[in-house]
């Protein structure tokens, strides 16, 4: 596997990283996951936006991200990767320096990192449906930052895993935020109802094309807090994210979603999400 690191396209097995890079010490860096449908990249003005975002947040010089589309289009060349589904992992850090709470002085330059692998689209468990289950949301008030600091994150996957369920989904005050690494919606006669952004959420790109496609199908869209105690009265649940897509969810934690079984809306939905998928690969988006 061929994969970038400041400024050279190496064998992975020759990437090093200093243990002096504050990713690794503090976690200080954030990341972006695009996916590429035959060797197209999905979505890349939205994902490049959200970065310079994130990039902002964290107050790490980097100047312009357009730089990414670059890295992310010849790792899918250079690992053979434009003939299938791809997913590209990027992380920005700010940097190798002596370990010191503060940030370094403006010598110390960002650390980035990039690789490709292949990617299987989820079709089978948005055919079936998946299980999830429900955990505390004890993250930080920043979820709206795309950090690497994903311990609660990568806790809240293990405990789903540990209790197989896809996804565990964090719940907050009573209400529903997000998954560990996708975002929640939901279906309540016939009205597509999904948690308001807030700093809370992460603003997912897929939540986005999934409220665009809404209107392209006329489905009425809710920002609105989905409420754990309402979620037995839910017709549909389900979880949204670059790797998910339109994954239905049909029990959480024992207690079935609407009829059990995946639902018209987020099958419409997944349908949409297909057409996007084929025109981007026809080169239209
Ligand atoms: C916590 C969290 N929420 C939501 C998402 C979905 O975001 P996107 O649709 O941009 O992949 C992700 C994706 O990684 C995530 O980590």
């Amino acid at each position: 596997m061929i994969v970038y690191l400041n400024g050279a396209y190496v064998p992975k097995s020759k990437a090093a990283i200093s243990p002096d890079d504050r990713g690794f010490l503090f976690a200080d860096g954030v990341y972006e996951v695009f996916a590429a449908y035959e060797g197209r990249l999905f979505r890349t003005a939205d994902h490049l936006t959200r970065l310079e975002r994130s990039l902002k947040a964290l107050r790490i010089e980097f100047g312009d991200v357009a730089v990414v589309e670059e890295i992310a289009q010849t790792l899918l060349e250079r690992n053979d990767l434009c003939g299938t589904n791809a997913k590209v992992y990027l992380q920005i850090t700010r940097g190798a320096a002596p370990r010191n709470h503060a940030f370094p002085g403006a010598d110390t330059s960002p650390t980035i990192y990039a690789c490709a692998s292949t990617f299987a689209r989820p079709v089978e468990k948005r055919r079936v449906g998946v299980s999830a289950t429900f955990v505390p949301d004890n993250r930080w008030a920043r979820c709206d930052i795309k950090t690497v600091a994903l311990l609660p994150n990568a806790i809240a996957a293990q405990t789903a895993e540990e209790r197989d369920a896809e996804e565990a989904i964090f719940v907050r005050d009573g209400a529903l935020t997000e998954g560990s690494h996708t975002n929640v919606c939901a279906a309540v006669d016939g009205t597509m109802v999904t948690a308001p952004l807030s700093n809370y959420i992460l603003p997912g790109i897929t939540r986005a094309v999934i409220m665009e496609l809404c209107a392209d199908f006329a489905i009425p869209v809710r920002e609105f807090p989905v409420l754990f105690e309402e979620v037995p009265k839910l017709d549909e649940l389900f979880l949204v994210g670059t790797t998910a897509e339109v994954m239905p969810i049909i029990e959480v934690d024992g207690t079935p979603i609407g009829s059990g079984r995946p639902g018209p809306i987020a099958q419409r939905l997944g349908e949409g999400f297909d057409g996007l998928v084929a025109g981007a690969v026809e080169g239209g988006a």
